[in-house]
């Protein structure tokens, strides 16, 4: 059954990465996983892509994944997400590197469900994973991946506030704006790493990692970011 989702009636992802979209149409030259987007870790965490089947889950402007498409060789990368205005963003950048690169406008469980076994390596940026059930999502995502195929995500280590991640599976109500500017919320999840592992080994992960980095700059945008790796258990 499809799901019904905030975003297949209000997008309240339509301002985000807006400015930027209209100054900065380049390919990334790196590719970070930190909240900062300035420094740390890079795709080395999802291992060799070439002539593999790659799938980013909330791609935004699909800048992560235009970046994999152009220089690490893969099959192919699906940069999946639910937002009309994002997707138009990404097509608009780079729609012009299909067939490597693939926007598809889905809600990523959906999209999940409908790929069995299908990728090599799943991952997402402060994407798709912060802003969905993860009862439902990770399950979906482990069943989308092959045998052995990789999860790579990054997200919160603690509230844009500085408050605590959660200690049990509990999603906050943040604010959010629509596309004409009213005031409403989303969900996120920021969940605490022992949280994390519990969901993803009941989601049929294994060889869970969860590396935190610390924030690198001072400023209100800043934060921790944990970076979760795990692996499909072989069936
Ligand atoms: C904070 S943005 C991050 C975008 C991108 N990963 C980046 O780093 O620029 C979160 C994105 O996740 C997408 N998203 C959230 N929940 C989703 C879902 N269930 N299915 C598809 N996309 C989703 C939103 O539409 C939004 O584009």
């Amino acid at each position: 059954m499809k799901r019904v989702t905030t975003t297949t009636t209000t997008d309240l992802w339509h301002h985000f990465g807006r400015t930027r979209a209209t100054i900065d149409r380049t390919v990334p030259a790196a590719f970070y996983w930190a909240w900062s987007q300035a420094s740390g870790p890079g795709p080395d965490v999802l291992g060799d892509l070439t002539g593999l089947c790659v799938g980013d889950l909330g791609a935004g402007a699909a800048r992560h994944a235009a970046h994999l498409a152009t220089r690490h060789q893969p099959a192919r990368v699906d940069a999946v997400d639910a937002s009309p205005a994002q997707n138009t963003m990404a097509t608009d950048l780079f729609g012009h590197l299909a067939p490597r690169l693939r926007i598809v406008p889905s809600d990523v469980v959906d999209h999940l469900r409908s790929m069995p076994g299908t990728y090599d390596v799943l991952y997402s940026v402060f994407g798709a994973i912060d802003f969905t059930e993860p009862r439902e999502l990770l399950p979906a995502a482990a069943a989308a991946l092959r045998p052995g195929g990789r999860l790579v995500f990054s997200t919160l280590a603690h509230y844009l506030s500085g408050a605590p991640a959660q200690p049990d599976v509990v999603h906050a109500d943040i604010p959010a704006k629509t596309p004409t500017g009213e005031t409403t919320t989303m969900r996120r999840w920021v969940l605490q790493e022992h949280v994390w592992t519990k969901l993803l080994d009941e989601a049929g992960f294994t060889d869970i990692d969860v590396d935190v980095l610390s924030a690198t700059t001072d400023g209100p945008r800043t934060a921790g970011t944990q970076l979760v790796t795990a692996v499909r258990q072989a069936t």
